[in-house]
Parts: C-alpha cells; structure tokens; sequence
C-alpha cells in the first residue's frame, strides 16, 4: 500500500446529513515510537497493547453546507463544553488528511466527545481522540460510496492510516489487540502508513493482561510529544535507537510466543527507561519522571525480588507509571498497589485497565 491508495475514487452517494459515533481506546507502547520523519512517519517500529477502559467517546454529527465556502468549518465540545483550544489541533489534522477526505470541506461538523478516563489526568488522549475522530469520518466515507461494499480490512487501514495524521501513536488504537506500527523485517506486513495487527503467536500468559496507571502527576506535560519527537533529529544515539527497536521486536516475538514473563519484564522496562534516557540526552534535555515515579519503579523491583512476582511497569512520556502484571497475579498486586504505591499518586488516584479488544461503533 502507498499513500496514493487512500486517495478515494468519485464519491457515489449524496448525504445531506448524519451522526455517527465511534469509542476508541488508548493504547500502552511496549517497544516505543520517539522519532519521525515528515508526513508522522515513524523513524523506528513499535508494538502496543491495546487498553480495555481508557476510551474516548466521539460522536461526529454532520450537515452539508447550501454553498460551498472553501474552509474547515467544526466545533469541538468536551463533555458539552465548546473547546475553542483545540480547534488548530483538529484544523491541521483536517488540512493533513484532506487529500484522503476530499468531502471535508462540504459539511458543517459538530464534534462532540468524551473521555472515559478524567482528563487532567496526564493520561493522552491523542490516541483515543484521533482514533475516535478518524474512524467516525470513515463511517462518512462509507455512506458516500454506498454503491460499492466498503471493505471492512480497508475501512481500519484507512482510519488508522488517518488516525496517524492525527498523532502517531493513535494509529495503534482502531483494532485490539496487539498492534505493530513501523515497517520492520522482524513483523510481516507492517507498514509506516498504518497500524496492523501483530499477526503471530501470542501466549496466554498475556491473556487479559493488566495495566494499572498510577497517576503521579496530573499536569500538562511540560514537553509536547512533537517537541520530543523532532528533538531525534541530529540526536547522537539516534540511530543505535532506531535500530534497537527493530531488535527488541525481534526478540519480542519470541517473548510473546513462549510466555516468559521475566524476559518480558526485562524488555519492556529497558524499553521504557531507554525513551526517558533519550529525553535526557537530547539537545534541550528533558526529564519528565518525578520523585514519585522512581519510588515507585525502586519498590516494583523489591517487590518483585521478595514475591518472586512477575509485576514490571512501563512509562510514557510523562511522570505517570503503568504497572503491567498477569491477569492471575491481579488480586497480590493490587493489594501491593494500594498498600504501597498509592501514596505516590497525587491525591492516590490510579486507573485499572486491561488489554482490550479496539474501537466499537455506537448504533
Ligand atoms: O503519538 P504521539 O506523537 O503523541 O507520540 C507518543 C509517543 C509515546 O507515547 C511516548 C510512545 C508510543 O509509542 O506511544
């Protein structure tokens, strides 16, 4: 596939109006995009569990305008309250994915959308918001070619090569749920343009695998992603970075397929500690975990030595720490959390996802 392929052919059909509703979940990296090049192509691949409970909630309602003015018209409401900050972040993401959308500038759009999780959270909701928001367009798309049956493997790739344009890692949330995002030798099929799902063995040791997020600090995040991103460029690790990711999915594959959850644990953590290192050697450097976050992280591993527990954490970027364990450790951990880690959250808040199964339509 090449971008060409998502440019539509003639549209059939003549909608003057409709509403449509799409949840879309978050999604936690285990081998980590930090990089791109131009047109939100990733500089490396990464792999992701798709989250169960972390949604975002859009409902996009649309009225075709009597004349044709040439301009993105839209408002965005978050839990029914206009939002007149993100209008450039959906401006541009409009602007990026015209091409591919040509009705764009022939409707009026109310978009109106939620989050599952609460927001001041330092939780992202790029992935589920872009998710959401790409593949209510496509459910456009859809009624505009009705003529000929919209194939639902494409219906996916387009919205997740959409939701790419919006925010990279947002690509990773349209299907459960484990998703490779990249072109890498090590995952057939994977692509730059979209996220696929990971299409080999998986152990049931990962069978509804937790992710508990201690919110450690609930602040904007002091350094956007596309500031982090683009501080790769010209950064002196960059390309034994690049190249650790290819290997890590390698010997990933292999974790995944014989359950070892130690080698798992080992990975994943590196994997999480290695894109925090590369904010701290970029040029501004960066540091975005806590105090908090490395008390928390120091007593995982005690933890971990003393139970013999499979317990492990990932991080994104910012303060907040996933804690990643077996659905069958769940009862021990928890208690571990609330007993010993909740007095690191602020306020002791924390969320308890899981591994989850990608977006779903609202009839
Ligand atoms: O999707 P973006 O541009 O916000 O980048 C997200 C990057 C990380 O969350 C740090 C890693 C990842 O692969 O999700």
């Amino acid at each position: 596939m090449t971008e060409k392929d998502f440019i539509p052919k003639k549209y059939s059909a003549n909608v003057s109006n409709g509403s449509v509703t799409w949840e879309s979940p978050s999604n936690i990296a285990l081998v980590k995009y930090w990089g791109k090049k131009k047109n939100q192509i990733p500089e490396n691949p990464s792999l992701s569990f798709t989250l169960s409970n972390c949604k975002t909630i859009t409902t996009l309602s649309f009225v075709k305008k009597e004349e044709d003015d040439n301009s993105f018209t839209f408002d965005v409401y978050l839990d029914g309250d206009l939002k007149e900050d993100f209008r450039p972040k959906i401006q541009t993401f409009f602007e990026r994915i015209e091409v591919y959308l040509p009705f764009l500038r022939q409707y009026v759009f109310k978009i109106e959308t939620e989050n599952t999780f609460p927001h001041s959270s330092g939780i992202a909701s790029s992935a589920s918001g872009m998710s959401a928001l790409a593949l209510c367009l496509m459910s456009i798309e859809k009624q505009l070619v009705s003529d000929s049956p919209f194939d639902e493997a494409f219906f996916n790739q387009k919205a997740s090569f959409l939701a790419r344009l919006g925010s990279g890692s947002a690509c990773r949330s349209i299907e459960g749920d484990v998703i490779v995002w990249g072109e890498t030798e090590a995952v057939e099929g994977s692509s730059d343009l979209f996220g696929v799902k990971y299409p080999y063995q998986v152990h049931g040791n990962f069978e509804n695998y937790q992710d508990t997020i201690l919110l450690v600090d609930k602040g904007e995040k002091q350094v956007s992603s596309t500031v982090g991103h683009n501080l790769m460029h010209n950064h002196p690790y960059a390309l034994n970075r690049f190249q650790q990711a290819h290997d890590n999915l390698e010997e990933l594959k292999v974790i995944l397929e014989s359950g070892d959850l130690d080698a798992f644990n080992a990975l994943v953590e590196s994997e999480a500690l290695t894109l925090h290192a590369m904010m701290m050697t970029s040029m501004p450097y960066f540091i975005l975990m806590k105090p908090n976050t490395l008390e928390i992280i120091n007593k995982i591993w005690s933890f971990r030595q003393i139970t013999g527990s499979h317990v492990s954490f990932t991080l994104d970027a910012g303060a907040n720490v996933h804690v990643l364990y077996p659905q069958d450790e769940r009862e021990q951990v928890l208690q571990f959390i609330k007993d010993e880690l909740v007095v690191y959250c602020q306020n002791g808040h924390y969320i308890c996802d899981q591994i989850g199964f990608g977006a779903i339509q609202n009839q």
